[in-house]
């Protein structure tokens, strides 16, 4: 794992064990910025700062730079009442990917407090696996069944458990790359 991540590694746990976390505006792209601030302050200069250049992925090109803060300002008010609206603001959130770094691990923490705060629950995404999540946010843009399906299946009710959050937080690091173990060697 490389210093920076493992530094970011470090603030995330720190976001939740400090409280830190119930600070932060959810759902919206303010509360977004705010966490993606906190993970990377000090690591990346653009942390917090919507990116201003175009960005893509797996032949997927991400919300084009020019509309961006558009977008976001719309996205934002799109409503999170339900399982299923989450689901679709996630993904919307996803297509944008403001952040020129740091966007899935950023999101999923975002998800996650609209998920707490909504519906009292959480994902246990130690359980979810890498390569079925990111095969399903792949086909997300397109149809978030499979997203959906997946992440119902591995909600927790369990949501101020601190061993859950920790391990959550790691495997959301996993899907990015970065493990832990890979420092032992
Ligand atoms: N081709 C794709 N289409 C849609 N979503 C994707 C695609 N590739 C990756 N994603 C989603 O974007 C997330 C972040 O991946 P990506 O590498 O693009 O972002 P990043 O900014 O580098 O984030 P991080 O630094 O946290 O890894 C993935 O976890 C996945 O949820
Ligand atoms: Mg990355």
């Amino acid at each position: 794992m490389k210093n920076i991540d493992k530094k970011s590694l470090a603030k995330a746990y720190n976001l939740f064990d400090t409280g830190d976390v119930d600070k932060i505006a959810i759902g919206t792209t303010k509360g977004l910025q705010q966490t993606h601030k906190y993970l990377f302050d000090g690591l990346y200069d653009f942390a917090g700062k919507v990116r201003t250049q175009n960005i893509s992925k797996g032949g997927f090109r991400f919300a084009t730079a020019f509309y961006l803060k558009e977008i976001l300002q719309k996205l934002e008010q799109m409503p999170d009442n339900t399982f299923e609206q989450i689901i679709e603001k996630y993904v919307e959130m996803n297509i944008a990917h403001p952040f020129m770094e740091g966007n899935g691990r950023t999101m999923r923490i975002w998800l996650d407090m609209l998920l707490k705060e909504r519906l009292k629950s959480v994902v246990n995404w130690q359980f979810v696996d890498k390569t079925l999540y990111l095969q399903a946010m792949e086909r997300s843009p397109i149809n978030d069944l499979e997203l959906r399906t997946l992440l119902a299946a591995h909600l927790t009710e369990d949501i101020n458990n601190r061993k859950i959050i920790f391990k959550g937080i790691e495997q959301s690091y996993y899907y990015e790359g970065y493990r832990k173990e890979d420092d032992e060697s």
